[in-house]
């Protein structure tokens, strides 16, 4: 595990198979390392993929302790943890426009003092910060799930 999460500092593109909720969540809590205030990371998966149990793994990375809940904060799109950064975790499932998360501190999310999770990150790819991790989460069957992680530098 940890072998395979070195590359991530090296590669821009990682592929785990995760075969239970629990492995998803240990292979964000190890991602979670090589994050630091300012860095995005987008989550893409149908229902049900595992956005919010890779969520629960990178924020116990970050420090965040096990009794606080890391659920989708899906009535008021974002929810805030304090770990060793802060955090800030978005859910844009019932998003209707995007104009909503604008009156909701969007902008502000990414001026580099929390790192940032979004849950359904398509819903505003226009609004999407150009340097950001994408992880997509694929149900393979019931158990399985197929995590590729992207990452991607600011054009020069
Ligand atoms: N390998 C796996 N990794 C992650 N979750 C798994 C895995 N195998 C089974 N599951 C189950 O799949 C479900 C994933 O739910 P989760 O809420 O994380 O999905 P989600 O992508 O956030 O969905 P939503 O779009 O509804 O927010 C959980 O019930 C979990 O137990
Ligand atoms: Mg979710």
């Amino acid at each position: 595990m940890s072998r395979t999460i070195h590359s991530l500092l090296a590669e821009p593109f990682h592929r785990f198979v995760s075969r239970d909720p629990q492995e998803t969540r240990e292979w964000g809590q190890q991602f979670a390392r090589h994050l630091v205030a300012g860095d995005v990371v987008c989550l893409y998966g149908e229902l049900g993929a595992g956005k919010t149990c890779l969520t629960q793994g990178i924020v116990a990375g970050l420090g965040v302790g096990a009794r606080v809940p890391v659920r989708s904060p899906s009535f008021t799109f974002v929810r805030e943890y304090r770990g060793r950064e802060r955090i800030l975790h978005w859910d844009l499932y019932r998003l209707r426009s995007s104009e909503e998360v604008e009156e909701l501190g969007w902008r502000e999310s990414f001026d580099g003092n929390a790192i940032v999770l979004i849950e359904w990150a398509d819903r505003v790819s226009s609004l999407l910060p150009q340097r950001r991790w994408d992880i997509t989460l694929t149900m393979i069957s019931e158990n399985i799930r197929h995590l590729e992680a992207r990452r991607f530098q600011a054009a020069p």
